[in-house]
């Protein structure tokens, strides 16, 4: 069973129960309250218990410090004391966390002989109360308010956590278990001295890792999101063309085109010939712009965002209508177009992916004209709201919604193991608080991304573009590989 994370995890058992080493096999250290350690820290040694006094200080210090700032606190002392529980319980709930209680549900006799085998066992009086205290706890701990009552028996205690998935090898139609293909979107290039090198590298690594595809950002100056704009950022469909030459099974494209930056007709070309050089398998990530520095540096024309709009609508159905067989003239949707001659013909269908969560334009024109529809996962509720929305915009023009694909743009932090994930978090999170920063980047292990893809399948999505905000190396693009098993 997975817990909720961030959360408040009490553990209430005796001594003896296995509740250090549970906490041990599943948290780090930095996040687990111990009075026993404190007892160490601030008197002779763990049981010291002269020191429990100021040993239980400095713990309510430290676990109201730490759910105050939303970090996962697990509390390690018996937990038998019901106000401390119930206080501890409220403070998680000012801080806007999860509460639960884990109780180590070991058999008596079990207790008492590990009790025994230790260096220096609880006398066996002490043990016998707290044992009739576990019964009394057991009891009511249902009716207090958690938000979740785990109970461990003695044979999971000890045990680790769900080993990672296996890393299976890829299906062919790099479908994942969960029923999701996943597109690594590349949004930063540092490739120091070898440009070509890195590009192709990193492509064979996707490919290896068994991601469906790969996405290339599409910008002119870097995004501030992303990086500095001193950092390079190469034109892509010139870029996807080199990738392509490595001879993956990838599918190339971009997430997202600005539409303000070429003419459409300019772009159904490029996608075309990478279409062609690709293997027929080419896509057109696309949306309205938003950068408007970058257009100001590059003397590109930016007009108000109905205007983009409008020319995000006539872009999509002009490379469709492009690339439509035959040569025959156009007329539709306010586009008109004396022939439709284009050559190289793409070798496959080249999806068009509309992106931007616009509810009333930009839906609407996925809706009507798009194979997908790419929206932010930042949260659930909201995507759901928008998958709703987009739905309703089919029913309205009249398209079926399996026509219309639900991918995302997931950018997360994927750590080996929860050490690594909080290195990570601590490395990349800046000013930004290390819960806050953890929660809009879902940061976790690729078991608990897994997890929420599954939920994000539940609703719809079938394709997942994810950039890592870490994404330096080959290396660092093979460790996703579980991603897509
Ligand atoms: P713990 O030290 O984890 O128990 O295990 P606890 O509940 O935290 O106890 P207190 O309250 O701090 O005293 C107690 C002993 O039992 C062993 C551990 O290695 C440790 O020596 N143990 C624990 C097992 O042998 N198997 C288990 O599944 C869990
Ligand atoms: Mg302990």
């Amino acid at each position: 069973m997975r817990l909720p994370d961030p959360a408040l995890v009490v553990l209430v058992g005796a001594s003896g129960a296995g509740k250090s080493t549970w906490a041990a096999a599943r948290y780090r250290a930095e996040e687990v309250v111990s009075s026993d350690a404190l007892r160490g820290v601030l008197g002779s040694g763990p049981h010291d218990l002269d020191a429990s006094g100021d040993a239980f200080a400095v713990l309510e210090t430290v676990v109201a410090a730490r759910l105050r700032r939303g970090l996962t606190t697990v509390v390690d002392t018996l937990g038998l004391d019901a106000t401390r529980r119930i206080a501890w319980l409220d403070a998680a709930r000012a801080g806007g966390l999860p509460a639960v209680a884990v109780l180590l549900d070991t058999p008596d006799a079990e207790c008492r002989r590990r009790n025994g085998a230790r260096d220096r066992p609880v006398p066996a009086p002490v043990l016998a109360g707290q044992l009739r205290s576990v019964r009394d706890v057991r009891a009511v701990l249902d009716a207090e308010g958690w938000d979740l009552v785990v109970r461990v028996g003695a044979e999971d205690t000890a045990a680790t956590p769900p080993a990672a998935a296996a890393a299976a090898e890829p299906r062919e139609d790099r479908t994942s278990s969960l029923g999701l293909r996943s597109v690594l979107q590349v949004s930063r290039f540092p490739w120091d001295e070898d440009p070509l090198a890195w590009l192709t590298d990193v492509a064979r690594a996707a490919d290896e890792a068994g991601f469906a595809g790969l996405a290339l950002m599409d910008h002119l100056i870097q995004v501030p999101q992303v990086g500095r704009a001193w950092d390079p950022i190469p034109e892509p469909w010139v870029a996807l063309g080199a990738i392509a030459a490595a001879g993956t099974g990838l599918e190339l494209g971009t997430l997202c085109t600005p539409v303000t930056f070429r003419p459409a007709g300019v772009t159904a070309k490029a996608a075309a010939t990478l279409s062609a050089l690709n293997g027929g398998r080419a896509f057109v990530g696309i949306g309205a712009g938003w950068f408007e520095r970058e257009h100001a540096a590059y003397g590109i024309p930016f007009p108000p965002a109905r205007e983009r709009l409008d020319e995000l609508e006539r872009a999509v159905v002009t490379m469709k209508a492009l690339w439509a067989a035959g040569t025959k003239a156009y007329d539709d949707h306010g586009v008109a177009l004396p022939e439709t001659t284009s050559y190289p013909r793409p070798a496959g269908p080249i999806p068009v992916v509309v992106g931007g969560s616009g509810e009333r334009r930009t839906l609407r024109i996925a809706a009507r004209h798009g194979d997908a529809c790419n929206l932010r996962t930042t949260d659930e509720t909201e995507l759901a709201r928008l998958v709703g929305v987009l739905h309703a915009h089919c029913e309205d023009v009249g398209r079926d919604r399996s026509e219309v694909a639900v991918t995302v743009l997931d950018l997360p932090v994927v750590g080996a193991d929860r050490d690594d994930v909080w290195a990570r978090v601590e490395r990349l999170r800046g000013r930004t608080p290390a819960a806050t920063y953890a929660a809009r980047t879902h940061a976790a292990t690729v078991d608990g991304h897994r997890d929420r893809w599954a939920r994000l399948a539940g609703l719809g999505v079938s394709t997942i573009f994810i950039a890592t905000p870490d994404l330096g190396s080959p290396d660092d693009v093979l460790a996703l590989r579980g991603l897509n098993a």
